[in-house]
């Protein structure tokens, strides 16, 4: 069995991980070594009655260099500060990683395989070691897209986000409900008081949320009752980290050279939890009937689901709270707009902490062992 080093597996990317490979029962077939940034020596955890031994020292290059895989939810700081001595120091085993840090390199590839599949399997057979996952918001608008990329029938794409908390982390979610019970609290009385008008009670919670005393260490302004119109840090472009993300990591995971597609749009922080939500506006190469477009997003992947354009539908198909902890990836909301027979509107849902993170790794896993 090959030797797979597990790196982060205690956040909350690497639990969800955790989960799925026991879910998969992907521990029958490797055998697992668990490192540590802190706690060196102490019992590794016992995942699916797998015995690991105790746990190593994640920054030790010796340690690391005796996995034949190995798999890092640990974040681009810990990338950063191992991976060149690493490989500097001969290790030619598969390196594949939940961080951002490595993702753009030209000896890396970026592992969505429902999507990009031939990628991986060329990037195999030319000797590339190193398999990063995507952004969230990329990958679940590929799963979401892909038939009408892989035909190759999109000008251009528009997406806009409304992206959960969970995003930007653990304490960030935690602050989010925080941020929820505190108004409630803070307001309670009068709410559950049907003598109080409305607009009393919306000035209350207007002045609480812009007050000291709402908890918004995390993200530094309101998230409940409001929204943050800004993901990641600034680029010279104009453009936020995460916007300019879309094009240049959806055209990696297609394996588009030359010419890229344009993708474009702004990047929202909403009050959801771990489900990122996506309104895209697609020029399309050709007109199709909506059907037409229906059946070829359809027939992708075992992980699309078309929810027809209908009201009750998409109330009930299409929301965070139904997506949230499944593989689903819904894409509905699918018409003509009318700007003209060729632009076409779409709305996506999927779990950012599964197919956004956590799934594509698990399955390159699978894909080196096969
Ligand atoms: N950058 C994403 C977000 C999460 O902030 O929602 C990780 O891809």
């Amino acid at each position: 069995q090959q030797k797979v080093g597990l790196v982060g597996w205690r956040g909350m990317v690497g639990s969800v991980l955790m989960q799925r490979m026991q879910e998969e029962q992907d521990f029958a077939h490797i055998e697992p070594t668990f490192f540590t940034t802190s706690q060196k020596g102490i019992a590794a955890p016992n995942f699916a009655g797998k015995d690991a031994g105790v746990l190593e020292d994640a920054h030790d290059i010796e340690a690391l260099s005796k996995q034949d895989i190995i798999i890092t939810c640990q974040g681009g700081d810990y990338t950063k500060a191992v991976y060149d001595d690493l490989r500097a120091s001969g290790w030619k085993g598969y390196w594949i990683d939940a961080a951002s840090a490595l993702r753009m390199k030209d000896d890396a590839v970026i592992v969505l395989d429902p999507v990009n599949r031939k990628e991986i399997d060329s990037g195999i057979e030319k000797g590339i070691r190193t398999y990063v996952g995507g952004n969230c918001t990329v990958s679940l608008m590929l799963l979401a897209l892909g038939g009408l990329f892989e035909q190759d029938l999109v000008e251009w794409a528009s997406p806009m986000t409304y992206q959960a908390a969970s995003g930007s982390g653990a304490k960030h979610m935690r602050e989010l409900i925080s941020q929820m019970g505190a108004i409630h609290a803070n307001v309670k009385d009068k709410v559950e008081d049907p003598a109080t008008a409305i607009l009393d009670i919306d000035q209350q919670v207007s002045e609480f949320i812009r007050s000291a005393e709402y908890p918004s260490e995390q993200f530094g302004v309101p998230l409940a009752g409001s929204l943050i119109p800004y993901i990641d840090s600034q680029l010279p472009s104009g453009q936020s980290r995460e916007e300019w993300k879309a094009q240049a990591e959806a055209n990696k995971i297609l394996g588009i050279q030359g010419s890229e597609v344009p993708i474009d749009g702004i990047c929202v922080r909403v009050g959801a939890m771990r489900c990122h939500s996506q309104a895209i506006t697609l020029k399309l190469k050709k007109d199709l009937p909506v059907s037409e477009i229906e059946s070829i997003l359809a027939k992708h992947n075992d992980w699309v689901k078309v929810i027809p354009d209908d009201r009750d539908a998409t109330m009930r198909e299409l929301t965070p709270a139904k997506v949230t902890g499944t593989l689903s990836i819904p894409v509905g909301r699918i018409r003509k707009l009318n700007m003209g027979p060729e632009y076409i509107s779409a709305f996506t849902v999927g779990d950012q902490l599964l197919w956004g993170a956590a799934e594509p790794l698990r399955r390159m896993l699978r894909i080196v062992l096969e």
